[in-house]
């Protein structure tokens, strides 16, 4: 086995590039280094300049989402020898803009987010001395699922309808509106289905699915893009044909 492997990693800098580049780095091909410890290596050791975003190194942060191989990836979870003999190609998340080399610009997802009120909605607060809001497993099991999100961006990254049409509010917050509309101590459902149940909340979803494969937490984004179609289209119905039905 060759013990170097290359890395082919885009370069970008505002202030001096027309346009990304990229570079070839030779780093240590080690059986139990990811993606994200040969970036380190670079800027450790060869080029102090390289900017990348990393916080745990353990899939948790969500911060070192980059394209390998033309696949989204977190790259603290991606193996170097899955991608030997290389180059491995490193490049920033694709569908956002760069700010600089393997870092992207995510205000868009951060304002489009809290339109979908990604957190408990009480109609009534309970008294603090009254206790815990308390909850059956069977309840905690509805939006399990939902609640892993590390908001990595890789599902946008993976989206062909947001690379396309950037008004969509795109996978994960969609996913993330799912979570507290099926959590038995949220009442913001129907707020959030008025800000969803628009062409470019759920109804851009095409079903392609590329969201749900690309997640490295096991969401299922487009699952619950679909699940919600359902509820959004069932409120529709009900609001036509029940009086003084939901509008
Ligand atoms: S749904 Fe999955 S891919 Fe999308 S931001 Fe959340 S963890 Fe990442
Ligand atoms: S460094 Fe935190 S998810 Fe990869």
């Amino acid at each position: 086995m060759v013990d170097t492997v290359t890395l082919r990693v885009t370069r970008y800098d505002p202030d001096v590039d027309d346009e990304p580049r990229q570079q070839d780095f030779d780093v240590p091909l080690r059986e139990d280094w990811v993606v994200l410890d040969g970036l380190n290596y670079v800027k450790d050791r060869l080029d102090g300049s390289l900017s990348y975003r990393w916080s745990c190194r353990m899939g948790i942060c969500g911060s070192c989402g980059m394209m390998v191989d033309g696949e989204p990836e977190l790259t603290c979870g991606t193996f170097l020898v899955d991608h030997a003999p290389g180059p491995v190609r490193v490049e920033p998340l694709a569908n956002f803009p760069v700010v600089r080399d393997l870092v992207v610009d995510i205000d868009d997802f951060l304002t489009k987010l809290p339109t979908v009120s990604p957190w408990l909605v009480r109609d009534v607060d309970a008294p603090v001395d009254g206790g815990e809001y308390l909850q059956t497993p069977a309840e905690l099991d509805e939006y399990k699922q939902y609640s892993m999100c590390i908001n990595c961006m890789l599902c946008y990254s993976a989206c062909p309808v947001y690379g396309v049409d950037p008004d969509f509010v795109g996978p994960a917050a969609i996913a993330l509106a799912q979570r507290y509309n099926l959590d038995s101590r949220d009442a913001g459902a129907d707020a959030r289905l008025d800000v969803l149940n628009q062409p470019e909340g759920l109804w851009s979803c095409t079903f392609v699915g590329e969201c749900t494969t690309a997640c490295p937490k096991g969401v299922d984004p487009a699952g619950a893009i679909q699940r919600y179609k359902l509820t959004a289209a069932t409120a529709t119905l009900k609001s036509y044909l029940l009086p003084g039905g939901r509008r």
